[in-house]
């Protein structure tokens, strides 16, 4: 399963894994692949905090690190969401103004309806997806900027990867600087050629059966166009690869590599709570639904009451990035705590990003047995393929038809 990427890092297999959990990085890492951490929910403190515990747990083996700094979000041309010179806030107040009453009255009815009480008054600030935040999260510019500022003060991030666009020119400079590789997700080919003219080392081409923010067209067809369309850049394949046999496709495809996901949300390491685990062991690959009730853009969830509720029709419909999430944050904290109390309706509202290989998450494994799975299905499948190309080398010659 070797390929160049894997000198590049210095790993033993071009598997990479993106999670928002440290252990799930660290062990990846560990196990051969390169763990990735999602920093969008960190502050730039708390990734801080998150990377000297994962370059403390992986005996100086390379990492990465994924950042959210967008193409487009609402007040980008007008110059929000950057980060202040001097304090490195990003101001959530102007954001904040920006969702209408109406929203905010909306998303309290459907509470209503399933019967998520108030915020208690003693929330803790880490409570929850958004408990005691605003929300904005990494979702800015400037959010993104910070993050790539703690990113690169430590040595075993050799990789920085950016979803929802390239990141800017000055952050891509910064991070050869650095002896880092940049990477951006992508699902289409012109955005893949706009991310390599804009100086990104490797480019993820991902189908749209991806968990978290995905485009239209499938990997199938969407890795062969990437890996032709910036060649000699590498490709990793992602979206919908969750085991040897997937990533086999994935590299015949000509991807140097697979980009997964959906996998780690149910491995031992995962901090992901036992209710979201069982539904998703319990999902099939049409639970997952694209929509924007997560952030304003299209992004595959697992299909609940919370992204069904966006769909009907008196929804006031959704907002634009970073609005939608900002909306809805003390929304998820509240259901989050009301979902603790068994036979909650509340419960039918708790879901999380996933994509369509959710049908194949059924146990839960170590990571360390996800990879090594991973390894002993791709070999399988290649002497497959072997063994056919062999057998049609030894049939005898045929004659003229
Ligand atoms: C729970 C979850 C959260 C995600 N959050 C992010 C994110 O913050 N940044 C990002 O670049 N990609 C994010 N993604 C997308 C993954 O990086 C990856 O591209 C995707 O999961 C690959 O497809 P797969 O889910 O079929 O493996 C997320 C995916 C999941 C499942």
């Amino acid at each position: 399963m070797r390929t160049d990427l894997c000198d590049l890092f210095d790993i033993d297999v071009p598997i990479f894994a993106f999670s928002h959990c440290r252990d799930v990085v660290a062990a990846v890492t560990n196990a051969g692949g390169l763990g990735v951490l999602g920093a969008l929910a960190f502050s730039p403190e708390q990734l801080e905090l998150e990377l000297k515990w994962i370059d403390e747990h992986v005996d100086g083996k390379s990492y990465g690190v994924d950042t959210v700094m967008p193409m487009s979000y609402a007040g980008k041309d007008e110059g929000l969401g950057k980060a202040d010179a001097k304090t490195g806030e990003v101001d959530a107040g102007v954001f904040q103004n920006l969702i209408p009453d109406e929203t905010k009255e909306w998303i309290e009815r459907v509470l209503e309806e399933y019967e998520v009480p108030p915020l208690p008054a003693d929330t803790a600030s880490d409570e929850g997806v958004g408990g005691g935040s605003t929300g904005l999260l990494g979702w800015t510019d400037g959010g993104g900027r910070n993050h790539v500022d703690v990113a690169l003060r430590h040595d075993g991030v050799k990789l920085l990867v950016n979803a929802l666009g390239p990141p800017p020119k000055d952050i891509i400079d910064l991070a050869h600087e650095h002896g880092v590789k940049i990477a951006a997700l992508t699902g289409a080919v012109e955005h893949a050629q706009r991310q390599k003219q804009a100086g990104v080392d490797i480019i993820i081409a991902q189908g749209t059966e991806a968990g978290g923010h995905t485009g239209e067209i499938g990997s199938m067809v969407l890795i062969p166009d990437i890996v032709d369309a910036v060649a000699p850049t590498p490709v990793l394949g992602a979206g919908g690869i969750a085991n040897g046999r997937q990533a086999a496709a994935a590299m015949a495809l000509g991807a140097a590599g697979v980009w997964t996901g959906s996998v780690w949300l149910t491995v031992e390491e995962a901090d992901v709570s036992p209710l979201v685990k069982e539904k998703l062991f319990g999902a099939r690959p049409k639970d997952a639904v694209r929509s924007r009730s997560l952030s304003g853009k299209p992004a595959r969830l697992l299909r609940t009451g919370w992204t069904e509720a966006w769909e009907r029709d008196d929804c006031p419909g959704t907002l634009p990035m970073p609005l939608q999430y900002m909306a809805c944050s003390e929304a998820q904290t509240r259901i989050g705590l009301a979902a603790r109390k068994e036979g909650a309706k509340a419960r039918e509202l708790v879901g999380m990003p996933v994509g369509q290989v959710v049908g194949r998450l059924t146990q839960e494994m170590s990571s360390k047995d996800v990879i090594y799975q991973f390894i002993d299905e791709f070999v399988e499948t290649v002497d497959r393929l072997q063994r056919s190309l062999d057998a049609a080398n030894d049939e005898p010659e045929r004659g003229p038809r």
